[in-house]
């Protein structure tokens, strides 16, 4: 058996180079150790950290990280606390873990996502239609504007109104603050967002958090005093739950709960769609070829759009290359084990690297090229194209992220002609925890073919 090696850098060292770097240090790593390196990355602990960067060993975490072996405690994800709250879902663990999943999924799968379909396609006209012909834009504010305007919809059911749009620009204040690499540094130094007076950046985040957590406490306040059992939006549904003694969910859990929904429904996947702009509109080839599909399919049924082969090998190439989410959630050791002739200690946190297996060169033939057509010949299996991870913790807004990639994308490329005017190439740079990318600009010179 072969101990788990990893760079001896201090631990605030490879901290910094996480959050300013996340792809160099991920690769740096890679190089010299492997499949498998220790990543000291978390500055509030002295938590031993293991990235696991191949699709079997993931294969073997994910479907046990809910037996005496291995668990997925909400406990170290508290770097989100500050922005989420101690009762968001991706803090807890446990049967209280999976009694709130239990809770929110249902609006996010099956036949309720449905509705959202047409929902989606409108408000991508709507948001296309104050696109400027000769006018360039950045295509992130857009995307984050469709995406913000579903996921309050699913949420709250909230589509118009003066809290709708008060949410809307608080919460992008509140995003933006940690969305630079630089200004990351105040999610991992946590320190940083205290309030130290009225030039120090926490003042600022405490400011927006105020008036984020106010316009959500009156909306709660206010649907509780209403009769919802014939809405369906998760606000609804998570105020009529009861646990066992018949008590429901207080304001605090409420406001955590909503919170991470908008917070993970809708930045995550405005990343994702600016990256799919940017590919499409740089690649002539790519561009031509969807529009030879689309040209064959209903447009006024977003179901038949959610099924072209060639728009969902892109959207699944954009989200391979890179991932938005570069890692899943850590997975803790409860006993000793072997994982793949390596000894894990009991206490370990491992954590799937999403990036360096979507870069794996026995998976994929070169892994940094754009390549559509590598998911049109090949199948691969749930642990080698993992953007939205697996096991207890698998995304919950999977399947509505999925298809609001190919609707907004389905509809913009009918209703608008665009044209990429940045800087090439794009690159990937961290947003906040996530991997984002550098400007995308783009440009409206017209109609498409039924705008
Ligand atoms: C392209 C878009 C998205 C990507 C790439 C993505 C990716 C991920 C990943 C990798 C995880 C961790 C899974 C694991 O540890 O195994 C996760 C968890 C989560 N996602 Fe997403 N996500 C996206 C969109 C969404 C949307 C639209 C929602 C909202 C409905 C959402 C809500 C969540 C929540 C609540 C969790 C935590 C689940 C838990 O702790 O049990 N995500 N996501």
């Amino acid at each position: 058996m072969s101990t788990i090696q990893g760079s001896t850098t201090p631990r605030a060292i490879q901290t910094m180079q996480w959050a300013l770097n996340p792809i160099g240090y991920m690769e740096t790593n890679r190089r010299r150790y492997g499949d498998f390196f220790t990543a000291p990355i978390s500055p509030l602990s002295d938590d031993s950290f293991v990235f696991v960067n191949h699709p079997e060993a993931l294969q073997y975490i994910l479907t046990h990280d809910s037996t005496p072996e291995l668990s997925a405690p909400g406990e170290p994800n508290r770097i989100v606390e500050p922005l989420l709250g101690s009762r968001s879902l991706i803090l807890l663990s446990g049967a209280d873990h999976r009694r709130h999943r239990k809770l929110v999924m249902p609006p996010f799968h099956g036949e309720r996502l449905k509705v959202y379909g047409e929902l989606i396609c409108n408000i991508t006209k709507e948001v296309a239609a104050t696109w400027q012909p000769g006018v360039s834009f950045v295509a992130r504010q857009s995307m984050q504007t469709i995406t913000m305007r579903v996921i309050l919809q699913a949420v709250f059911g909230l589509a118009q109104g003066e809290r709708y749009e008060q949410l809307q620009v608080s919460l992008t204040q509140r995003l933006d603050m940690v969305s630079s690499p630089l200004a990351s540094l105040l999610l991992f130094f946590p320190f940083l967002q205290k309030d130290l007076g009225t030039w120090s950046p926490g003042h600022r985040v405490q400011q927006v958090s105020g008036e984020c957590d106010r316009i959500i406490y009156d909306e709660i306040r206010e649907r509780r005093t209403q009769d919802n059992s014939h809405r369906t939006d998760v606000l609804s549904l998570l105020l009529a739950a009861r646990d066992d003694q018949g008590e429901g969910l207080d304001d605090v859990s409420l406001r955590d709960e909503l919170m991470t929904l908008l917070v993970a429904g809708h930045e995550t996947t405005a990343t994702a769609l600016t990256w799919a702009l940017y590919w499409i509109y740089s690649r002539p080839d790519i561009y031509q070829r969807l529009m030879e599909e689309l040209k064959s399919c209903d447009a006024s049924d977003p179901l038949a759009m959610t099924r072209l082969p060639y728009l969902n090998a892109v959207c699944n190439e954009t989200l391979r290359i890179y991932p938005v989410a570069m890692l899943t959630f850590p997975r803790q050791a409860d006993q000793d084990f072997e994982l793949q002739g390596h000894p894990i200690a009991a206490g370990t946190y491992l954590m799937g690297c999403i990036y360096l297996i979507h870069q794996h060169p026995e998976v994929y033939q070169h892994p940094q090229e754009f390549n559509p057509d590598r998911f049109l010949e090949k199948t691969y299996s749930p642990y080698e194209f993992i953007p939205f991870g697996n096991g207890v913790r698998r995304c919950v807004g999977s399947a509505l992220a999925q298809m609001e990639l190919n609707l907004v994308l389905a509809t913009i490329l009918l209703t608008r002609s665009l044209e990429f005017v940045g800087k090439q190439p794009v690159r990937p740079q961290r947003r906040g925890l996530t991997l984002g990318s550098s400007p995308v600009m783009l440009q409206c010179s017209g109609y498409g073919a039924i705008g």
